[in-house]
């Protein structure tokens, strides 16, 4: 097995503690082979998506060079065009740089704070995008205090809340709330818009898992706001 051949099994004869290590043993083998399945699939799907707004970009370089750029507005469509895959190409990359950096980092530094500031802020910089589709955030907070990375926290309720606004329909609203309990607080954020269909709900906190590809596609989601959000939650849970 050290040597990478993990299709390696060993033998389990009796029921002695022999027999029950070399279970363990075939038990851990099986980890490691999810772990090492989930990492090529894990790379696949990554240079996918990288793929896409390659071909778009190159695609349109390309007619830009053959046309004879004549028309200067045409050019500047084509432009744009570039601008905002690159862009998506850039938010792709940054998120994935998050994930690697939020994987590795067991202890990180931790304060104590106010979670109710944390919110307002999410609000307000949400809110400029709520704005945009005439989507309201009712929030109803309360004064709490917890211990955790507050930049973590921020980016959590960020991506959830921002879920929340993107998928409601226009003049939708958001609720927001936060429950004080004995371990902490418990947060609440509702939305009314096109919902989960019930299989896809597992799915969700999956890498580039998307319900709707092609409609995310036009709102420029990568699909990765949701394993970001449940890393960090993940790392308060260990705390
Ligand atoms: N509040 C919500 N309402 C409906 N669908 C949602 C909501 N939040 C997440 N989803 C679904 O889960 C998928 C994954 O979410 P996320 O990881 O944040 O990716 P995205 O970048 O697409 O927002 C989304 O593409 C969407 O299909
Ligand atoms: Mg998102």
């Amino acid at each position: 097995m050290a040597e990478g051949n993990l299709k390696q099994r060993v033998e389990v004869i009796g029921n002695d503690e022999i027999a029950r290590l070399c279970m363990a043993f075939n038990e851990m083998n099986e980890k490691i082979t999810t772990i090492d399945s989930e990492r090529r699939q894990f790379v696949a799907d990554a240079s996918h998506e990288l793929k896409s707004p390659l071909a778009s970009i190159n695609v349109l370089v390309e007619s830009l060079i053959s046309s004879e750029l004549s028309n200067k507005d045409m050019a500047m469509e084509f432009l744009q065009d570039i601008h905002s895959e690159i862009s998506r190409l850039s938010n792709i990359v940054n998120n994935l740089l998050e994930l690697t950096k939020l994987e590795g980092s067991f202890g990180v530094k931790v304060e104590k704070f106010d979670l109710n500031d944390v919110c307002l802020q999410v609000v307000k910089r949400v809110g400029y995008i709520a704005k945009t589709k005439n989507v309201e955030i009712f929030y109803d907070g309360q004064s709490v205090e917890i211990e955790a990375n507050r930049d973590n926290i921020f980016r959590a309720l960020y991506n959830v809340v921002e879920n929340a606004v993107k998928y409601s329909y226009e003049y939708g609203r958001v609720d927001f709330w936060v429950e004080k309990d004995s371990r902490g607080a418990i947060i609440h954020i509702k939305d009314h818009g096109v919902g989960i269909p019930e299989e896809d709900i597992p799915k969700i906190f999956e890498r580039f898992y998307r319900v709707d590809k092609t409609r995310d596609r036009k709102t420029g989601g990568s699909g990765l706001g949701l394993s970001i959000v449940n890393e960090i939650i993940k790392n308060i849970m260990v705390i």
